[in-house]
C-alpha cells in the first residue's frame, strides 16, 4: 500500500522544464551551437553542472573547470529571471486537485528534486505549505539517476519500506533513481522515454486519483 508519494517539481508540478530549455538554448548559442529539443531531453532530472557537461559534450567544445563555472552561473542567472516571474497559474493542469486529494486522504507527500531554485519556485507558486518535506539540489550530494534524493525524501517523511513510496517523474534519469531506490514510479509525459516507469500519464488532467495509488 503507498503510504508516501513524492514528486520530481521540473516538469511534474510545474512547467520550469520549458524556461530551463530556453537558457540552455541560449548560452549554446552564446557559443554558436544550435541546442535542440531532443539533445534537452539527456539534460532532464540531471544535475546543473552534469547538465553543462552533456551540452558541451553535444556542441563538441572543452572548457576549463573555472570556465564551466561561469557558463554554468551565467545559465542559472537567466533562469531565475525566467522563474522569478512565474505566478501559480504555472502549476500543470491537474496538479492542484491532484495534491488536495492526497491530503484529504492524509497521504504524506515529498518534493524530490535536482534543483538547487526549488525553494525559490515553491514560494512563487504558492506551493510552499504543501510538501510535508522539500529535498531538492542544496540537500543531496548525488544527482539523479542515484537514488539519494528519493530515500532522503522518504526519511524525512518517516517511511522506511521502499515500496510504499511512490515517485512522480518526467525524466529518465528520475525513472532511474526511483526505481533504484526500490519504489514504484509513475512517469508523466511519453511512454517512449518513460518506459521502465510503472504506469506512464500524460499529465494528471483527468485522472482518477484512487487508481494512481493503486498497484
Ligand atoms: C532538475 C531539472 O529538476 O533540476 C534539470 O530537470 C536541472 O534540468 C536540475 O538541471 C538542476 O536545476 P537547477 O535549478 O539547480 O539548475
Ligand atoms: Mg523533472
Amino acid at each position: 500500500m503507498i503510504k508516501a508519494c513524492i514528486f520530481d517539481l521540473d516538469g511534474v508540478v510545474v512547467d520550469t522544464a520549458k524556461y530551463h530549455y530556453l537558457a540552455w538554448k541560449r548560452l549554446a548559442a552564446e557559443f554558436g551551437f544550435e541546442f535542440m529539443e531532443i539533445h534537452n531531453e539527456r539534460l532532464k532530472g540531471v544535475s546543473r553542472m552534469r547538465s553543462l557537461e552533456i551540452l558541451l559534450e553535444v556542441g563538441g567544445i572543452n572548457m576549463s573547470a573555472g570556465e564551466k563555472e561561469r557558463a554554468a552561473a551565467r545559465k542559472n542567472q537567466w533562469y531565475v529571471e525566467y522563474i522569478s516571474e512565474m505566478t501559480p497559474a504555472e502549476i500543470l493542469p491537474g496538479v492542484t486537485q491532484f495534491l488536495d486529494y492526497l491530503k484529504s486522504i492524509d497521504m504524506k507527500i515529498a518534493l524530490g528534486s535536482a534543483s538547487k531554485n526549488a525553494g525559490m519556485i515553491l514560494e512563487r507558486t504558492n506551493l510552499a505549505s504543501v510538501f510535508d518535506a522539500v529535498i531538492d539540489g542544496k540537500k543531496v550530494s548525488k544527482a539523479k539517476p542515484d537514488p539519494e534524493v528519493f530515500i532522503k525524501g522518504a526519511e524525512a517523511l518517516g517511511i522506511f519500506k521502499a515500496e510504499e513510496c511512490l515517485v512522480f517523474e518526467d525524466a529518465e534519469a528520475g525513472v532511474e533513481a526511483a526505481l533504484s531506490a526500490g519504489m514504484y514510479c509513475i512517469g508523466i509525459g511519453s511512454p517512449k522515454i518513460l518506459q521502465k516507469a510503472h504506469k506512464v500519464i500524460p499529465g494528471f488532467q483527468g485522472v482518477q486519483p484512487a487508481d494512481l495509488l493503486r498497484f
